[in-house]
């Protein structure tokens, strides 16, 4: 009974600014590749962030870990870096990197991971980018 683990969300939103673009590329092979991603000025998402931690419920408070708490976390490594700003430009854990969304949720992991409490896994990380897409990194 004791050791049952469980899987516990976060979710918290941002919006933020990118285009998708290889500097290693012509223009025409980037246009061809990204399509209207590719846009020189930019473009805009409203990012939907699903954070699930997993772990075994502290026995003294219920919880996995307080979710007020990966809250907080997940806002100060994560949102107040990338939340109306352009990720390509403006975010230090994506210099140098493609700004797709599968980068972006690497990024993220790494940003959060060091920061939970001991004891507690993190899970996943979900990025919804549009109505039809979200990627999904277990780590
Ligand atoms: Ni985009």
């Amino acid at each position: 009974m004791s050791d049952r683990i469980l899987y516990i969300t976060r979710k918290e939103h941002f919006n933020a600014a990118h285009k998708l673009y290889n500097p290693d590329w012509t223009r025409e092979k980037n246009d061809e590749v990204f399509g209207k991603c590719a846009n020189d000025n930019w473009h805009g998402h409203n990012f939907d962030l699903y954070v699930t931690i997993k772990g075994v419920p502290n026995p003294e408070t219920g919880f996995v870990m307080d979710l007020k708490k990966l809250g907080a976390i997940i806002k100060t490594t994560v949102v107040d870096v990338i939340d109306h700003r352009n990720i390509n430009m403006d975010v230090p854990f994506m210099k140098d990197k493609l700004a797709s969304i599968e980068n972006l949720a690497i990024g993220i992991w790494d940003q959060i991971e060091p920061h939970l409490d001991r004891g507690v896994q993190l899970h996943r990380v979900k990025l919804w980018e549009t109505r039809n897409n979200y990627v999904e990194f277990f780590g």
